[in-house]
């Protein structure tokens, strides 16, 4: 292989341990200061702060440091509620009070749109907001084994793909706070070492594990599977990779969505994690919409249906488009499940040309989209052909919402509305509602 000259890039050398003040919070939730004009990164402090730091990574364009002491505390500093916050990579905003918080994630969203329309006066509407812990009802939960074969069971550690041994979490939905400690003693006795890649745990009118072990079961590890779902009353599933097979009885799954709408679903399907939050969403959805019974409406990313079957109910007719064939038919079916006739839902790729599929010759009034964190780029490409008045778009990535609003706004479409919906409280994570029209 040929030699090439290579210039060192130039660094500056940061003595390890310095105090500095801190100017702002990146888009990740991390404390920025600068050091000769350049950035260091702190996770854990806050703007305005004086801490005291170690700088472990010096880089030519910015280095990492570990936060050591907090010299003068932001007001909004707050006593964090997680004994693993420090070390766990799954939160990192419970340092701030709950209102900074909001605030900070509003920001962030302002700034990325400023960055790409130009436009920082947006019409922000009240966040939607629910409890801010004990929330989440859907989380995978990482098993790794040391080197003599004992279980660690956690989630990923800050910048590392080694777990943090979890004994509890204030962010998980209550019945599974403390399952960290039930799912140890249960690994500890199972025969199969290093079997098990993850556990997905899952709150709805049932409580499920999903326990995911590519080898066969035996017997005897069957028993102390059986102990751990009677003691919890969970219900519990094994994935080998290719089905899902429950260890006793099999149950149908849903949640109540509204007081005449239930979404069924099963283990593999999307459903959103935050369900306080999730019913507000969809009730402000309908309302933004503004719809009535002439309405006929396109539910892109629709998932189950946890959009189109309560708009369904209030407009004329509904079509929903999913990626997944699976949830299609199951969309088809929490439609019939729910009295609900004026529904149809279709497969497809909407990140490819759709152009020529069947429900495009339909005409639409209003449109909803729920893409995932990718955004939906090439889907409102096509979608600006149908030139329709209100297209309410539900983010889970700022970056990808404003890239997107770019689109629409320069093909002719206003932000008439723009709310913050605080899906996941304690982390960095933004899920946002437009309404855009033309
Ligand atoms: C954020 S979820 C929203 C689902 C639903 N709206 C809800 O509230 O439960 C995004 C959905 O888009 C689907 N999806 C992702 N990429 C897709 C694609 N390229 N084409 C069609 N659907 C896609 C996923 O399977 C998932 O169901």
């Amino acid at each position: 292989m040929a030699n090439f000259f290579k210039a060192s890039p130039k660094k500056t050398n940061i003595k390890s341990h310095i105090t500095l003040k801190v100017s702002h919070l990146d888009h990740q939730g991390c404390g920025v200061a600068f050091y000769d004009k350049k950035p260091i990164f702190i996770e854990g402090a806050l703007p305005h702060e004086t801490v005291e730091v170690k700088v472990f990574e010096q880089k030519s364009k910015f280095s990492k440091a570990k936060l050591l002491n907090v010299i003068a505390a932001s007001a909004v500093r707050t006593e964090v509620k997680c004994r693993h916050y420090f070390q766990c990579g799954g939160c990192n905003l419970q340092h701030m009070v709950y209102q900074q918080q909001l605030a900070y994630k509003q920001d962030k969203i302002t700034q990325l749109f400023s960055r790409q329309t130009l436009n920082d006066n947006l019409p922000w509407q009240p966040p939607i907001v629910s409890e801010p812990w004990h929330y989440r009802r859907k989380a995978r939960i990482g098993v790794q084994y040391n080197k003599r074969g004992e279980p660690i069971i956690g989630f990923r550690q800050r910048e590392s793909s080694h777990l943090t041994e979890i004994k509890s979490c204030p962010v998980l939905v209550e019945a599974f706070a403390d399952i960290f400690v039930e799912l140890k003693a249960v690994l500890t006795k199972v025969s199969g070492k290093n079997a098990v890649g993850h556990v997905e745990v899952i709150s709805a009118n049932e409580k499920v594990v999903v326990v995911r072990q590519l080898v066969n079961i035996t017997t005897a590890d069957k028993k102390h599977w059986e102990s751990f779902a009677h003691k919890n009353g969970w219900l519990v599933y094994f994935d080998d990779g290719k089905a899902v097979l429950p260890l006793l009885e099999d149950k149908a799954l849903n949640y109540a969505l509204t007081d005449t709408i239930n979404i069924g679903f099963t283990v593999n399907d999307f459903i959103q994690v935050n369900h306080l939050v999730n019913q507000k969403m969809v009730e402000q959805a309908q309302a933004w919409l503004a719809l009535d019974e002439s309405d006929v409406v396109l539910d892109l990313f629709c998932g189950l249906g946890n959009f189109s079957l309560p708009i369904a109910q209030q407009v004329n007719s509904v079509v929903g488009i999913e990626g997944v064939e699976s949830m299609v038919v199951k969309a088809q079916e929490n439609a019939l499940k729910n009295n609900l006739t004026n529904c149809q839902f279709y497969q497809a790729d909407l990140n490819s040309d759709w152009q020529n599929q069947s429900w495009v010759k339909q005409k639409y009034t209003k449109v909803l989209l729920d893409p995932a964190r990718a955004g939906a780029y090439q889907a409102l490409v096509q979608l600006l052909t149908f030139k329709v008045d209100k297209i309410l778009y539900v983010s889970c990535d700022p970056a990808s919402l404003a890239r997107d609003a770019k689109l629409l706004i320069e093909h002719g479409y206003k932000i008439e509305k723009i709310a913050l919906m605080d899906m996941f409280s304690q982390t960095k994570h933004v899920e946002t509602m437009v309404m855009f029209s033309l």
